[in-house]
């Protein structure tokens, strides 16, 4: 018999009435509990490892050259990714264990996969599955630093993860405890990817907790790290840290990749009129200056110089004041940005 066009054409509508009907009559189980036959599990995460293996194939994946990623990315870890995978310190839940698909153990899974894979995964999330994507655009450097922890999480004891994600760490009200994880300055030193705010202005503490709040700042991690909070409850936690004293990482390692202070003063005080460059001390740094502009010594290199990028870039917002950056890190070049960051962290205040 000749297949006729007609004939292919009718089988396929006929197809298509056959599966709407059936997915009408209700007949079709959507419940999570007895799992997915095993056809289905199979092509859907051949599909997701198909997906993930062509969106990595452009990702150059940059150093790990940083120990100090851990910290901030198994802070994020224990509030933003624990409750369904579990940790080095703890069992996934029951909860997690009944979803569908269920969120994996991840000391299991991490290397089966690349890290420009893990990238991509922590990044984009997975559809379909629950596995969310990053809360904030733009922050590949955050989403690196969650790969570096990653990688580790396989060979990881659970006395290193409560070390590496501040649950030890005591004193203050609750809601300080949470911040104190990440922010105590005893955590800090002169490799710190977490910004130092003991003694920091209240004024710009506040406005950056409500510019993170109303998504004008992004991170993934402090976006996480302040939700279910109300402005009051911010605006109280940037006094508690303005009155703290404010340390300074002079004494640690305050130019960890040797870079040129006396290049980095000189821009400071007098900008390079030649780039359209300004003093970074006009605003900066001054007794008499606008409660609004942060304080710059005391923080580490690594925050300041990746602060100062992201600037560049324009993925850094901020509060009211925070267009002015922008033209200033525009003409900055990558040798300014260490040199500068270099001596504002050597600065003593
Ligand atoms: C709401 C629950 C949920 C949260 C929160 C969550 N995940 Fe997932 N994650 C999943 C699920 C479900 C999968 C399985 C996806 C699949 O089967 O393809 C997954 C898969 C993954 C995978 C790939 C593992 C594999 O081989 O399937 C990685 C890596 C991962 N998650 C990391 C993270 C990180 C890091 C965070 C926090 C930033 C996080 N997840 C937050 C549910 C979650
Ligand atoms: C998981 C670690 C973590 C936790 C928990 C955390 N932070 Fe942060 N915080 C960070 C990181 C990392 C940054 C830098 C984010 C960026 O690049 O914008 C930051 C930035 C900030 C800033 C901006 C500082 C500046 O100099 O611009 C403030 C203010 C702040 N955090 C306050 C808090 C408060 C208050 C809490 C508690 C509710 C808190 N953080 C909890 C890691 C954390
Ligand atoms: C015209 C005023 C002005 C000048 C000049 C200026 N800044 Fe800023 N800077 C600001 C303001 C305002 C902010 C706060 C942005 C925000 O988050 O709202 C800021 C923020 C920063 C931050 C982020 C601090 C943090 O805690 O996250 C860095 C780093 C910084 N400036 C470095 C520099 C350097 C280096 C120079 C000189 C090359 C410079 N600034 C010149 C006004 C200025």
């Amino acid at each position: 018999m000749v297949v006729r066009w007609k004939h292919v054409l009718l089988a396929f509508l006929a197809a298509v009435i056959l599966g709407f009907g059936f997915a009408w009559s209700g007949l079709m189980g959507v419940g999570a509990r007895s799992g997915h036959w095993a056809v289905t599990d199979w092509f859907l995460h051949w599909v997701m490892r198909n997906s993930v293996r062509t969106a990595a194939l452009q990702t150059e994946p940059p150093p790990f050259d940083n120990p100090e990623m851990l910290k901030l990315a198994a802070g994020h870890y224990e509030q933003g990714c624990a409750f369904c995978h579990g940790s080095p310190a703890e069992e996934r839940s029951a909860v997690s264990r009944n979803m569908l698909p269920e969120p994996p153990d991840l000391k299991e899974k991490v290397p089966e996969w690349t890290k420009a894979e893990l990238f991509h995964i922590v990044q984009d999330g997975v559809r379909f599955t629950g596995m969310p994507a990053w809360p904030a655009p733009h922050r590949e450097d955050e989403v690196w630093s969650m790969v570096a922890f990653l990688e580790q999480v396989p060979q990881m004891s659970a006395e290193d993860y409560r070390q590496l994600a501040g649950l030890d760490v005591t004193g203050g009200s609750n809601a300080v405890l949470d911040c104190q994880s990440c922010h105590a300055p005893e955590r800090l030193n002169g490799k710190s990817l977490i910004p130092s705010l003991a003694g920091q202005s209240e004024t710009y503490l506040r406005e950056s907790l409500f510019a993170y709040a109303d998504g004008r700042r992004l991170s993934g991690v402090m976006q996480t790290a302040i939700a279910g909070l109300s402005k009051e409850q911010l605006a109280s936690l940037a006094r508690d840290y303005a009155s703290m004293q404010r340390g300074s990482v002079a004494n640690h390692d305050a130019n960890p990749r040797g870079a040129d202070i006396d290049k980095g003063r000189e821009l400071a005080e007098k900008g390079r009129a030649a780039d359209r460059i300004p003093a970074c001390l006009t605003c900066h740094e001054r007794a008499d200056g606008n409660p609004s502009y942060p304080k710059l010594s005391g923080q580490s290199v690594p925050y300041l110089t990746n602060q100062l990028r992201l600037f560049r870039q324009e993925h850094r917002g901020g509060t009211v004041f925070g267009h002015l950056m922008l033209p200033v890190a525009n003409n900055l070049t990558d040798a300014d940005i260490e040199n500068v960051s270099a001596y504002f962290a050597s600065k003593q205040e």
